[in-house]
């Protein structure tokens, strides 16, 4: 069973799809950046132990604290969602092509945040999801798996957040379940 660590910001949507679609792998512990995340309530009514730091208050001693509750808890795989920090060097070096990132757009397109309001700001007919390999960028590393569809021509732009939100319910812990073999 591979061991997994959740880095999340905000609401937590796909941290509790993580949780409970795990089949392959455990689910450590949850790193929040964010004392006010609702992903914390999330995570303790899961039973999942949570760690936090704060880069304000932790400054250079940021990176050193996540690495330490990596060390705590000896993980395979660190899963973002929803987290709104850039991964630096020291964390990237450790766990090279270990780190993984769902973006709710084609990307390359519309990398950052609120990408799906940009996308239908736009008029794009096609939206969807992307998870990718993490490096130094926002949303740039490599792309390794995409699923698209077509929006229906009175979809609101909360109907559209609403279907790429079950798209990235589904198909994120499917993933890594698969990736976890
Ligand atoms: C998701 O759309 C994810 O793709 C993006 O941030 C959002 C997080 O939502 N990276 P939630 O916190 O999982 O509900």
């Amino acid at each position: 069973m591979k061991k997994i660590a959740i880095f999340a910001s905000g609401n937590g949507s796909n941290f509790e799809a993580l949780v409970k679609g795990a089949k392959k792998y455990e689910v450590s512990f949850l790193f929040c950046d964010r004392k006010d995340a609702f992903v914390i309530e999330r995570a303790k009514k899961l039973n999942i132990p949570v760690r936090y730091a704060s880069i304000i208050v932790e400054k250079d001693k940021f990176e050193e604290k996540i690495l330490s509750f990596l060390k705590e808890f000896n993980v395979d795989l660190i899963v973002l969602a929803g987290y709104m920090k850039l991964i630096k060097r020291k964390i990237l070096n450790k766990y090279k092509n270990k780190i993984i990132n769902i973006h709710p757009s084609l990307l390359p397109k519309y990398p950052g945040a609120n990408a799906i309001e940009q996308a239908f700001m736009a008029n794009e007919k096609e939206f969807g999801i992307t998870i990718h390999f993490v490096d130094e960028g926002m949303d740039t590393g490599q792309i390794i798996f995409q699923k698209s569809f077509s929006k229906s021509k009175n979809d609101s732009l909360e109907d559209t957040e609403n279907k790429v939100h079950i798209l990235e319910h589904k198909y994120y812990p499917k993933f890594i379940n698969k990736l976890s073999k």
